[in-house]
Order: structure tokens, then C-alpha cells, then sequence
């Protein structure tokens, strides 16, 4: 006569049921809910692993900042407020996984995020900063292009797309993804503009701000069944809460709605006129620091989807000055570039100092920012790049503002005790 053992979960201790199996292991058993439990804890181990990496270098702004201006010339205000937001978000990461490193802090309250859209002319380091910003976060970046999204349903990226590239960059973990950034480039294009007629572009322009605003607002979003990432048919589901998302875009035009709220129509004409004279126009840089989520809704974003961005970081139009340092400055900057090129020919390349304000000024006149200073600089230094090679006697390039306006050739200066390389043939 045997009495049938009745078995108990080892963590919990509840009996084995028809409706609740036990896992047998060799000390003892564990239930269905012990083991979703398990994995929900261990799943916070790696969260806590991934943050303790990042404890010793926890990047103060002052730092982040740092090391952007190696990257990105001006644009302070744009670099502080990029600063805080991300670290902000460790901040937040580290409260909501219970980190005791912070001191003192009171648990029940929840810090909500700010995300942040990035404003400024074309070519002034929006993507930039984002992409730089990217290389030195410790939370997985995304960087999305808003033009190549589409509303549900119509041909292109659906937007949930960009949640699966975040967990692809986290390495397919789930619970690093759901702390990452998202990027999202070009935002202005999704604008719906009051002045033309609604065409399908615009309506769909609008959609994909609706379709956007759901992953934004912080849901739980079902990822695209691609096979890939889905085990056995189950649903994979990406909570968006707590990612971070910036917008950038160049809003042209949007200084207009500024200008319109600042300076009154009525007070421009007539009687005022006279008076008006001497007050000074405000420049871009002022509308952009002046712009209000108003203006934004005039421009043609949807309300719900600009109250989801509450930190606007203006970035300033590039000047002569600040083109120069563009050219010249970062680590990366176009004329190291074309000098290590023209290195590797063991040729010298220098740029006169007028040569490089003239360059400037050139790209000014394109309006595209410092964008057009690369297409400048290879016009300048094609039939260079295109002769130097065939040729031994050369010790330097010499490049001035003539050469830049199209009034001369680039000065070559040639060695002065080696031969020629004879030409074979
Ligand atoms: N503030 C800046 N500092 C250094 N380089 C810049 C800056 N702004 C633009 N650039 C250069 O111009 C190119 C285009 O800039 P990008 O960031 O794409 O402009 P946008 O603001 O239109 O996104 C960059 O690859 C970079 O080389
Ligand atoms: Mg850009
Ligand atoms: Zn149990």
C-alpha cells in the first residue's frame, strides 16, 4: 500500500494539479508561474548587467557634450539640451531597475521621458549629432528616416520596423531595446502643408504621424512577423515606454509662423512703418529659439504628435566662421580628409586662408549648410586628384580663393632635386 506522493513547486509550494504540472528537476519540482516569474528576473539581470557596465563611465552631460564638440562645430544649445535628455534617461533607466547607486530617491515617483526634436536649417547637424550621439550612448540607437515610412498598409517601412531594428542593434534583448533611442530623421516631411491641396502624399504624410504617435506615446506594440524573431507563432511585443525618441527636421519655412506671432502684420504697415524702420528685423536664429509647438501645428504637425516632443533644441544656421571650422576642426573634418589623400601621394595639400573663406561662402550661397562642402571641395581638387598620381616631381598643393572662384588652378609646387618620372611610352 502506497500512498501517492503529492508533489509541491519548490519555490512556491503549490500542489501538483491536472491544471498546474510541475517541472521535475532533481532536488525538486517548479510551476508554470515560478518559471514565467524566473524568466521575468532573469531577464532584469541582464537590464542590470548591461547598466553596471555603464556605471563607471555613466556619462555626465558636461562629458556627452565633450564629446560631441570633437564631432559637431557650434550648435551649444542644441548639444546642452542633447546632453541632459540623454542623461536624464540613464537616470531613469537606473531608478526604474531599483539601482541604489543614485542616493537618495523616492521610488513611487515615476519619471516620465522628454522626448526632443532637433530644428534647424538643412546641413547644420541634425543627423550629425544624432549619429554622433549614437556612438557614444550605451543604449541601443536607432536612426530612422521618416520619409521612408509609410502609413500601415501602403507600400514602404511600416514604422514598426524601426522597433525591430532597436532590437536587432540590442541584439535581440528585449529588455536592453526597451531602453534604446530612436532617431527619427526628416520629420518635417510628414508635414501636411496648409498650401497645397490635400493630395494623397499629404494624407499619408498625416497617417504616418498617427502611426508614429503610437509607438511614442509608450504602448505595448506587436513587431511585424518576419519570421525572424518570433518563436513558434508567439507574438512578439515591444513596450515603448520607455525609449527615448528624438525628431529632427528643417521646417523651412516655420520661421515665417514665428515671425507672424512675434511681430503683428499691423504694426508693419502704415502708421507704424515709420517706427518699424528702426527695429530690426529678427533673424533666423531668434525665430528658431522663439518657435512654440503653435508654430509647429501651423507648419503641419498633428497636435498629438507635437505634445509628444515638449523639448525643442534649436540649432543655429552656419556662418562663414563656423563653416571654416567645419572644414578644419573635427576629427573627421573634409580638409584632413583631402590632405590625407593627397598624403598618401606624399604630396602636401594647403588650403590659403582665403581659399577656405571663399569655400564658405560658396556653400552659404547654395543654402544647403555645410552639406554642399564636400561637392565644393572635390570641383576644386578633381583635376588635382586626377593628375597627382601620374606624376613624382610634385611636393605640394597650393589652393587660394582664385582657385575656389574659378579664376585660376591649383598652385603645384614641385620637388626640387628629384627628376620627373618619365612618362612610359
Ligand atoms: N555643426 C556641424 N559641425 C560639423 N559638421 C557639420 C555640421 N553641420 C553639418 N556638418 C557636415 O555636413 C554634413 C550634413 O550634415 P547633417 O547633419 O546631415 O545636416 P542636417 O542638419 O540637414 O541633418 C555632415 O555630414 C557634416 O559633415
Ligand atoms: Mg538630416
Ligand atoms: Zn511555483
Amino acid at each position: 500500500m502506497t500512498i501517492k506522493e503529492i508533489k509541491h513547486c519548490s519555490f512556491c509550494g503549490i500542489e501538483q494539479s491536472a491544471s498546474i504540472p510541475l517541472i521535475a528537476g532533481a532536488e525538486g519540482y517548479i510551476c508554470g508561474a515560478c518559471v514565467a516569474l524566473a524568466h521575468q528576473v532573469v531577464s532584469n539581470w541582464s537590464r542590470k548587467k548591461a547598466l553596471s557596465k555603464m556605471q563607471d563611465t555613466l556619462p555626465i552631460p558636461a562629458k556627452i557634450k565633450d564629446h560631441l564638440d570633437q564631432y559637431v562645430i557650434g550648435q551649444q544649445l542644441a548639444k546642452e539640451i542633447l546632453a541632459v535628455a540623454v542623461y536624464n534617461h540613464y537616470k531613469r533607466l537606473k531608478h526604474e531597475s531599483g539601482d541604489a547607486g543614485l542616493g537618495q530617491f523616492d521610488k513611487d515617483v515615476e519619471i516620465g521621458k522628454s522626448n526632443l526634436l532637433l530644428i534647424g536649417p538643412s546641413g547644420t547637424g541634425k543627423t550629425l549629432l544624432a549619429s554622433t550621439l549614437a556612438k557614444i550612448v550605451g543604449v541601443p540607437f536607432v536612426v530612422a528616416d521618416a520619409t521612408t515610412l509609410t502609413q500601415a498598409g501602403y507600400v514602404g517601412d511600416d514604422v514598426e520596423n524601426i522597433l525591430v531594428r532597436l532590437l536587432d542593434v540590442a541584439d535581440g534583448n528585449m529588455a536592453n531595446a526597451e531602453w534604446g533611442i530612436v532617431y527619427l530623421d526628416e520629420i518635417d516631411k510628414l508635414a501636411r502643408s496648409p498650401e497645397q491641396p490635400t493630395g494623397t502624399r499629404d494624407v499619408s504624410g498625416e497617417g504616418v504621424q498617427q502611426a508614429l504617435l503610437r509607438l511614442v506615446e509608450g504602448s505595448q506594440v506587436k513587431l511585424p512577423n518576419k519570421g525572424r524573431h518570433s518563436k513558434d507563432g508567439v507574438d512578439v511585443i515591444m513596450d515603448t515606454r520607455n525609449i527615448l525618441f528624438i525628431a529632427g527636421g528643417s521646417f523651412p519655412g516655420l520661421e515665417k509662423h514665428v515671425e507672424k506671432r512675434l511681430v503683428p502684420t499691423n504694426s508693419a504697415i502704415g502708421f507704424h512703418a515709420a517706427v518699424n524702420q528702426t527695429v530690426e528685423k529678427p533673424n533666423l536664429e531668434a525665430m528658431l529659439n522663439a518657435t512654440q509647438p503653435s508654430d509647429l501645428r501651423k507648419f503641419g504637425l498633428i497636435p498629438e504628435f507635437i505634445g509628444r516632443f515638449p523639448v525643442l533644441a534649436p540649432l543655429e544656421p552656419l556662418d562663414v566662421d563656423a563653416l571654416i571650422r567645419v572644414l578644419t576642426e573635427p576629427k573627421n573634418a573634409l580638409v584632413k580628409q583631402y590632405q590625407q589623400l593627397f598624403a598618401f601621394e606624399g604630396v602636401e595639400l594647403v588650403f590659403a586662408h582665403d581659399a577656405l573663406v571663399a569655400i564658405a561662402e560658396k556653400a552659404i550661397e547654395r543654402d544647403t549648410g555645410a552639406r554642399g562642402l564636400r561637392s565644393i571641395m572635390e570641383q576644386i581638387l578633381r583635376k588635382s586628384m586626377f593628375d597627382i598620381p601620374s606624376r613624382n616631381d610634385v611636393e605640394r598643393c597650393v589652393v587660394d580663393a582664385d582657385v575656389v572662384n574659378g579664376f585660376g588652378e591649383v598652385r603645384v609646387e614641385q620637388k626640387t632635386d628629384e627628376p620627373r618620372r618619365e612618362q612610359a611610352g
